[in-house]
């Protein structure tokens, strides 16, 4: 793709606002995270259900965490238009869902509507952002980046992403800012399909299920011997469980796509037990048993 010299510029931050669109799982803890340490957020969301809800996770969560003893020194305020979200805004954080014509519609809408200094960041966990720039401009693809956080305020790190043509700015603003507010980043040195933990955890799960498939263990002895070796609280049967194993499938499926030379053996077991129900925890069964009524197993 090719790109004019831009004037190098930051965001000021001073008296802006920090945007996170989408007031889910991941946005709501963003913005937690932001608020936690003095930022003002807006938090955008067209569902009034999710907004009061992400508002409520926020104030028992913070509660929790510091014990009363904590005040928040920044706000979240939930706002159902995209315009009034990012319009003060030096950085927006889309978790929207992990859909691609959605993402491409945000971007698009997001570099006419935030300032034009502002960051333009991505959430998403299988789309590198460089599939989503093509409805913009010239100078609104070099503000767009992906930063991927994980499950905030437990997991802090976040991994940054150029989308191919990010100004150095854009990083560079981002590596610097976000440990102000709790986050540990850790820079992708070039594109990839899934981030750096990402693709190191995806090859954990996927050994684990061929040394089962090939019947050299059982599922229980792995998750044992795993956690035995790594100090770990979950094998990696009781976290496959914990995600569902569809959407483990599809993820592997994804990286499949990508790499043909993957073994197949890990998606057909994970098949097996998908064409039996056996879902993950959502549904009460997995690689493991849930039966209703006892408490779950951290
Ligand atoms: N859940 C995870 O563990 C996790 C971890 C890392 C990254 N991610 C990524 O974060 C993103 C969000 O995932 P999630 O799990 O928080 O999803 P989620 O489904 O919990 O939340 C998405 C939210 O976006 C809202 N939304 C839908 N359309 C919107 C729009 N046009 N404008 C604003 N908000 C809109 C929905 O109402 C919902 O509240 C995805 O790209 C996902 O890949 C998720």
């Amino acid at each position: 793709m090719k790109t004019t010299e831009l004037p190098e510029a930051r965001p000021e931050q001073q008296g802006r606002l920090v945007a996170v669109i989408g007031a889910g799982t991941l946005g709501r803890r963003i913005a937690l995270m932001f608020a936690g340490a003095g930022a003002d957020v807006r938090l955008c969301d067209p569902s009034a259900q999710q907004r009061a809800d992400a508002l409520d996770f926020i104030a028992q969560e913070w509660e929790r965490r510091t014990a009363a003893s904590g005040v928040m020194t920044g706000k979240v305020n939930g706002v159902e238009s995209l315009a009034d979200a990012v319009a003060q805004a030096w950085l927006v954080i889309e978790a929207v869902p992990e859909k691609l014509p959605l993402k491409l519609e945000i971007f698009a809408q997001l570099d006419q509507l935030a300032p034009a200094d502002a960051i333009l960041a991505s959430n998403s966990s299988s789309y590198p952002s460089s599939r989503f720039i093509a409805g913009l401009s010239e100078e609104g693809q070099r503000r767009v980046v992906n930063t991927h956080f994980y499950m905030p305020p437990d997991r802090t790190a976040v991994e940054v992403m150029s989308d191919g043509v990010t100004a150095d700015w854009v990083i560079e603003t981002l590596l610097r800012t976000l440990p102000l507010y709790g986050f540990t980043p850790y820079r992708v040195l070039r594109e990839s399909v899934g981030f750096i933990y990402n693709r190191v955890w995806a090859a954990i799960k996927r050994e684990c299920l061929s040394v089962v498939a090939e019947g050299v263990a059982s599922i229980e002895d792995v998750d044992r011997l795993y956690m035995s070796n790594t100090g770990g609280r979950q094998g990696p049967f009781q976290q496959m469980d914990q995600v569902g194993l569809d959407v483990v499938l599809d993820i592997e499926e994804h990286y499949a796509a990508v790499n043909p030379a993957l073994p197949t053996a890990p998606r057909e077991l994970l098949r097996q037990y998908i064409a039996q129900g056996r879902l993950g925890k959502k549904v009460g069964r997995g690689f493991y048993d849930y039966p209703a009524g006892l408490p779950e197993k951290q």
